[in-house]
């Protein structure tokens, strides 16, 4: 029996330097895409996949990220005060069940592996999601989704992956690959971050990760790895041969939101995909290509 998929634990403690000076003051999982954060994008990603508790790994300097999903007191009362139905509305995301989230705080930034290690009380013996923020994906169904889909088919470990130019190997979890319908594809190895000379494939995973509990139990022995970090990848690469483990190549266009040319390719794509915005963006992009 495959246990249900109800956890999401979203890695939020990075210091944002690639969007100083943006970031000095403001967490980058708050920068907006169009009119949302991106930490919204993936709290609304993982609840449309099924998920109803979320665990935000933090650090100093974050909690505008748990304000954001508390209740605005003054700022309701006054909308509601005024009839402003559509500001209203535009809050309900940012609405979570009491109780439904929680933070831990990673205190040292000793990798992604460790971050996810520091979420294991609230991870317990349960399969759970993992979404980094920074990775957006605009699809028609939700990318959590079709990974919690393709759980429920496969079980085990599920990771959202796709093909990369091979010198860009080297910016990500690489895989070696088994057998292959075209959708999924079996994991036979993982490597992070390789040379694209040693690279087993340009199979690279992005931010969307349906893990089994038993990570946490290779990740506890905070072996170094790749820019001398704990890294996740390689306490993944340690459940193969005794659980499923599968690559999804998800339908959808992701943008790296952690990158300059990325965050604003993604806004205006976005825009695009808003009927509320896109013929007023479509009728100035010309001006500027
Ligand atoms: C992390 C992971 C990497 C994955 C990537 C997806 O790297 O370590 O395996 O491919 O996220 O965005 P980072 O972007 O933190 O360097």
């Amino acid at each position: 029996m495959k246990k249900p998929l109800r956890k999401a634990v979203l890695p939020v403690a990075g210091l944002g330097t690639r969007f100083l000076p943006a970031t000095k003051a403001v967490a980058k999982e708050m920068l907006p895409v169009v009119d949302k954060p991106l930490i919204q994008y993936a709290i609304e990603e993982a609840r449309a996949a099924g998920i109803e508790q979320f665990c935000m790994i933090t650090g100093r300097g974050k909690t505008a990220l748990v304000e954001h999903f508390d209740i605005a007191f003054e700022l309701e009362a006054t909308l509601r005060q005024r009839n402003r139905v559509e500001a209203m509305e535009a809050l309900k995301g940012t609405m979570v069940e009491p109780g439904s989230m929680v933070t831990v705080r990673q205190q040292v930034p000793h990798g992604l592996g460790h971050a996810i290690w520091c979420a294991r009380a609230f991870i317990g013996d349960d399969p759970f999601a993992i979404l980094l923020p920074d990775d957006l994906v605009l699809s028609d169904t939700p990318c959590m989704k079709q990974l919690a889909d393709a759980y429920n088919e496969t079980g085990g470990n599920v990771v959202a992956v796709v093909e990369v130019p091979r010198e860009h190997t080297n910016r990500y979890g690489i895989l070696k690959t088994g057998a292959d319908d075209g959708r999924l594809v079996e994991v036979q190895g993982l490597v992070e971050k390789p040379a694209p000379a040693d690279a087993p494939s340009n199979l690279s995973i992005i931010g969307r990760y349906v893990l089994m509990p038993e990570v946490i139990g290779h990740l506890a022995k905070m072996e170094r790895g790749a820019g001398n970090e704990v890294q996740l990848t390689d306490g993944m690469a340690k459940l193969i041969g005794n659980q499923p483990f599968h690559g999804l190549r998800y339908e959808g266009t992701r943008f790296d939101c952690g990158d300059k040319v990325g965050f604003l390719e993604a806004q205006i794509a976005f825009a695009l995909a808003r009927p509320d915005l896109a013929a007023a963006v479509r009728a100035f992009l010309p001006k500027y290509s």
